[in-house]
């Protein structure tokens, strides 16, 4: 009399990045985002949720350590979810009837990479979580506005390939949505590099990192205003094209700019080091030499790089980062993980 189902979810990389909000409760955000979902086995969550009669509460187990069940943002995802079974309910769908809506759920989410580091470990977990919720509970519906208040980042995995996240104006967040742009078999030669330079939990949050910010950085309101939807405009034009030097160079002027509204936001934010600067000027020495955008780079709320560049490339990329990291550059470890977005 235990019922469950295991899904995989994964991790998306912004290219033009989500950070603050216009409501904390439902994660509304003040600017439209676009983002990659890696299709690769490395960088993923997995979840397995049960279900049974016999199960007394909703109970959650990250990374194999139970965890509060009670937060608000899980609580929401349950809550929405059940919502969407009562629907089907009312609607006499006679599945619907298979799990009775009193029945708990016990949940076991697991992520291969590190939490928390700045690699995006909410987003492909709470896309996972509401994902095998509606497979479990066989419900359908716009799931991205669900996984979008587990964490908002979180509504851009529920798709595959080049993904937007509408901003939406309404209050109840109902047109916030996550939409696919391109699917994954768009750009075959695009290739994500995954530069591991530290696996520590970041200093400040994103959740309050971009509340902060909110409140007190006016780069960030500009940024929201009147750099964000033009660029959202270029970077889906440049995508549908290919066109990888617009895409790459509007990438890493993303990832500057994100960086600046922290810098900009008082007390400042730091979340780039030593070892991210270096890559970042090893990254543009490496396109003057052959005038041209190959390579280019993002940072999300830590210090871990993300290269998107294209298959010929990668070789002579990876020489490159070995030669200026060797293994014990000042005792960090940096490690490389070569992503493609889909598996032949
Ligand atoms: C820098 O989605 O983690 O990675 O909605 O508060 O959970 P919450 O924040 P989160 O923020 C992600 C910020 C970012 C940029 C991005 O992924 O767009």
């Amino acid at each position: 009399d235990i019922i469950f189902v295991t899904c995989t979810a994964p991790v998306n990389i912004a290219v033009v990045k989500y950070w603050g909000k216009r409501d904390e409760d439902l994660i509304l955000p003040i600017n439209s985002s676009l983002s990659v979902t890696l299709h690769q086995d490395q960088l993923k969550s997995t979840t397995t949720v049960a279900c049974s009669a016999r199960f007394k509460e909703d109970r959650i187990w990250l990374n194999g350590k139970e965890e509060n069940i009670n937060q608000p943002r899980l609580q929401s995802c349950l809550r929405e979810i059940r919502r969407l079974v009562r629907k089907r309910r009312s609607n006499r769908d006679p599945g619907a009837d298979v799990l009775s809506l009193s029945h708990k759920v016990h949940i076991c989410s697991e992520n291969n990479f590190p939490t928390a580091a700045g690699l995006a470990s909410s987003a492909a977990g709470y896309a996972c979580l509401v994902y095998t919720l509606s497979r479990l509970l066989s419900v359908e519906g716009e799931l991205s506005t669900i996984a979008r208040q587990g964490s908002g980042s979180a509504c851009r995995s529920m798709y595959g390939g080049f993904v937007q996240w509408h901003m939406g104006m309404r209050a109840d967040g109902k047109d916030s949505v996550a939409e696919q742009v391109e699917p994954e078999s768009h750009w075959p030669e695009l290739r994500v590099l995954v530069l591991v330079v530290s696996a520590e939990r970041k200093p400040v949050g994103s959740t309050a990192g971009m509340q902060t910010s909110v409140d007190t950085s006016s780069l960030l309101k500009h940024r929201a205003e009147a750099v964000v939807p033009g660029r959202m405009d270029e970077m889906i034009q440049a995508i549908r094209k290919r066109d990888f030097s617009t895409f790459g160079e509007l990438t890493m002027k993303d990832s500057n700019q994100f960086h600046a509204t922290c810098l900009d936001t008082y007390p400042p934010i730091f979340y780039l080091n030593d070892v991210s600067r270096r890559v970042i000027g090893l990254v543009h020495r490496y396109n003057r030499h052959y005038r041209e955008t190959r390579v280019a780079y993002t940072f999300d709320a830590g210090p871990n790089a993300v290269i998107y560049t294209l298959q010929p490339y990668v070789s002579e990329f990876v020489q490159v980062v070995k030669h200026f990291f060797p293994p014990e550059t000042n005792g960090e470890e940096l490690f490389y993980q070569v992503i493609k977005l889909c598996c032949e």
